[in-house]
C-alpha cells in the first residue's frame, strides 16, 4: 500500500499529476469497433453522434493475424478522424499476451493525447494495475503528455472478483470497471456458452403439489451475475470510480439485452458496452433515467428544500435518504441533458 501522501503524486518525474476525482462524463454506451476494419472506420464519424464513447478494440474478437492492423488502424483513426465530443477509448491486449507492450508503447506515443481511457482486460489483482500505472507514467513523461490516461479494468476472472476492492483502489488512474461475463464464465468453469444475459437452467422451482405431484410447478429464472455485479458496484463506489455492465452477445435478442442492462443500471452501473449499432439505442434508453422518475425526484427535492425531515408524497415516505437518491437521479439527468436537446425537453429542464 502506497503512503497516502504520495498517492496523488506522479509516479515518474515529468508525468502529469494524477486526478483527484474521476470526471463524470456521460458514458452510457461504450461502442466497440474493430480498427482494422476500414469499412467500419469510415462509419465512425456518423456513429460518434450516437454514442458517448467509441472504443477501438485490440483484444478478443480481433484475430491474431489482424492484431497489428487493428493497432495501426487505431493510430490512424486517433490522428485523423474527427469524433466531435465523443470520447475515444481503447481495449488493449491482456498483460500476458505478446501484443500488450507494443499496444501501449505505440498508442501512447502516437495518440496518447487523444485517448481518454485504456481498458485492461483480465485484471486479476492490484499488481496488474500497478504495472500499467508505472508504465503509463513513464510513457506520459517521455511524450510530454499533459493529462493522465485513465485506466479501466475488466472484471472477468475468478481471482479478479476475489480482489475486486483492491483493484478498484489500486491507483488514482482507475476510472472504472466493466463486468466481463464471457471470460468470467470460462474462468469459473461455468457450463454456459453465452456472452452475458441469463440462462433458462439457472432457476428456482416451487415444491411439488402434495395432491398432484405431476402438476406443473411455478419456476423463475434467477440472475447468474447478481453477486459479482453487486460486488463490482460496491468496490467501485467505495473507491470513487464508475461501474459498467459489459457485453450482451445475443444481438438478435434486444429485449434480453434491455433487461440485462436495466438490472445493471438499477444496481448502480452507469453504462454498458455496445457490440452492434442496434444496442446503442437500448443503452441510451436504459442508462438515461426515465423522465417520469426524474419528475418525481424533482418533486421530492422541491418538497424538502433543506434535504432533512420526513414527509409523504403520493403515499410514499420521503426522508433524508430518499432525498439523496433523488439527488442522484436529478444530477444524472442534468448531466445527460447538457448538450442533448431531446433529453432537455423530456426532463423539462
Ligand atoms: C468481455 O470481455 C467478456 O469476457 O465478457
Ligand atoms: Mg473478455
Amino acid at each position: 500500500m502506497r503512503n497516502p501522501r504520495s498517492f496523488l503524486r506522479p509516479l515518474v518525474i515529468g508525468a502529469p499529476a494524477p486526478l483527484q476525482d474521476i470526471p463524470f462524463k456521460p458514458s452510457r454506451m461504450i461502442h466497440f469497433f474493430d480498427p482494422s476494419n476500414e469499412k467500419m472506420a469510415a462509419k465512425l464519424p456518423e456513429i460518434a453522434g450516437k454514442t458517448d464513447v467509441l472504443l477501438g478494440n485490440l483484444e478478443d474478437a480481433i484475430p491474431a493475424d489482424r492484431k497489428l492492423a487493428a493497432r495501426e488502424g487505431l493510430v490512424k483513426i486517433g490522428r485523423g478522424v474527427n469524433l466531435g465530443d465523443t470520447a475515444l477509448w481503447t481495449r488493449v491486449n491482456s498483460l500476458d499476451s505478446p501484443w500488450f507492450l507494443d499496444d501501449v508503447l505505440r498508442l501512447v506515443g502516437e495518440i496518447g493525447d487523444k485517448l481518454e481511457v485504456m481498458m485492461i482486460p483480465k485484471v486479476e489483482g492490484p499488481w496488474d494495475i500497478h504495472f500499467v500505472d508505472r508504465l503509463l507514467s513513464q510513457l506520459e513523461a517521455k511524450h510530454a503528455l499533459s493529462r493522465p490516461i485513465l485506466v479501466h479494468a475488466i472484471l472477468e476472472t475468478g481471482l479478479g472478483v476475489t480482489n475486486v476492492e483492491d483493484i478498484a483502489s489500486a491507483s488514482p488512474r482507475m476510472q472504472g470497471m466493466s463486468f466481463g461475463p464471457a471470460d468470467l464464465a470460462a474462468s469459473r468453469r461455468m457450463k454456459t456458452t453465452r456472452v452475458g444475459g441469463g440462462h433458462p437452467g439457472y432457476r428456482v422451482i416451487s415444491d411439488p403439489d402434495k395432491e398432484h405431484p405431476e402438476a406443473p410447478r411455478a419456476a423463475a429464472q434467477q440472475d447468474l451475475w447478481h453477486y459479482s455485479i453487486a460486488r463490482m458496484v460496491d468496490a467501485c463506489t467505495g473507491a470513487g470510480i464508475l461501474p459498467y455492465y459489459g457485453p450482451f452477445g445475443d444481438i438478435s435478442d434486444p429485449l434480453g439485452c434491455e433487461a440485462q442492462f436495466r438490472a445493471a443500471f438499477l444496481m448502480g452501473c452507469v453504462g454498458a458496452w455496445s457490440l452492434h449499432p442496434s444496442q446503442l439505442e437500448i443503452a441510451r434508453k436504459v442508462f438515461s433515467p426515465d423522465p417520469a422518475e426524474v419528475a418525481f425526484a424533482r418533486r421530492v427535492l422541491e418538497a424538502m428544500p433543506d434535504g432533512r425531515g420526513v414527509l409523504m408524497l403520493d403515499g410514499k415516505m420521503q426522508d433524508d435518504a430518499t432525498f439523496k437518491q433523488c439527488q442522484v437521479m436529478v444530477s444524472l439527468a442534468k448531466a445527460l441533458a447538457e448538450g442533448d436537446p431531446e433529453l432537455t425537453k423530456a426532463y423539462e429542464f
